[in-house]
């Protein structure tokens, strides 16, 4: 059955794409840290899916350690930042960008040797997860890894706090929060292994593996 978009993911598509040109200015970009290695180094090859990829800075990051990088996002509006950003490395073939639904990944079973779904999981309306998390353990090789990071706590609903430090009410995205007992049983359901669960901030981050 065809995936259809509540009103909740319908505004936060519409407000990616009015903030995208402003993203990169207004948000931070990420760094190799511990999680960060640990993650690489447990891929068992070097094709990687960006899950949402926003603007795609982390084609960068991912490259650099000799991967290939092919992020997908559901905003057009962030794939042409994405487009225009990374147009040095499209030209390598090391990267490419496509516009898709994480809950309907058009890749063959078994492809990529890892993900990352780094802050876009929280757009995701909590009954609608288990399905996303399965069509993502489907695209993954057995042995792969994944790298996933959501916002910590129990808040559940639209939130335009974090858009471009200027919040207005038209630029509310869906931020639904996790606790470490709420999302682990969802990726174990799913098929995956807890590799590793840690709270930075108020953020938390996984590494599992299929
Ligand atoms: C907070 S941004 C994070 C972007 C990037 N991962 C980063 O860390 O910079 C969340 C991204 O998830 C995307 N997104 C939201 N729902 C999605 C969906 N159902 N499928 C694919 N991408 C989605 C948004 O368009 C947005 O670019």
């Amino acid at each position: 059955m065809a995936y259809t978009l509540d009103a909740q993911e319908q505004e936060t598509l519409t407000t990616y794409n009015i903030v995208a040109p402003e993203w990169n200015r207004t948000n931070m970009a990420h760094w190799k840290d511990r999680v960060f290695y640990d993650f690489v180094s447990r891929l068992p090859g070097n094709l990687l899916l960006d899950i949402g990829c926003g603007t795609g800075w982390d084609a960068e990051l991912f490259t650099s350690e000799g991967l290939r990088y092919v992020g997908i996002d559901i905003s057009s509006g962030m794939l042409t930042e994405a487009r225009k950003d990374n147009a040095h490395l499209i030209d390598t073939k090391a990267v490419r960008f496509a516009r898709m639904n994480m809950a309907e990944l058009g890749f063959h079973s078994d492809t990529f040797d890892g993900f990352s779904v780094i802050t876009s999981l929280m757009h995701i309306p909590r009954p609608k997860v288990p399905a996303v998390l399965s069509e993502i353990y489907r695209v993954t090789k057995p042995g792969g890894a994944g790298w996933i990071a959501v916002p910590y706590g129990t808040f559940e609903g639209m939130y335009g706090g974090e858009i471009g430090n200027e919040p207005k009410k038209t630029e509310q995205v869906l931020s639904n929060c996790w606790l470490p007992e709420t999302l682990e049983p969802l990726l174990i359901a799913a098929g995956f292994t807890i590799v590793m669960c840690h709270l930075y901030s108020h953020m938390l981050f996984f590494i599992i593996e299929k």
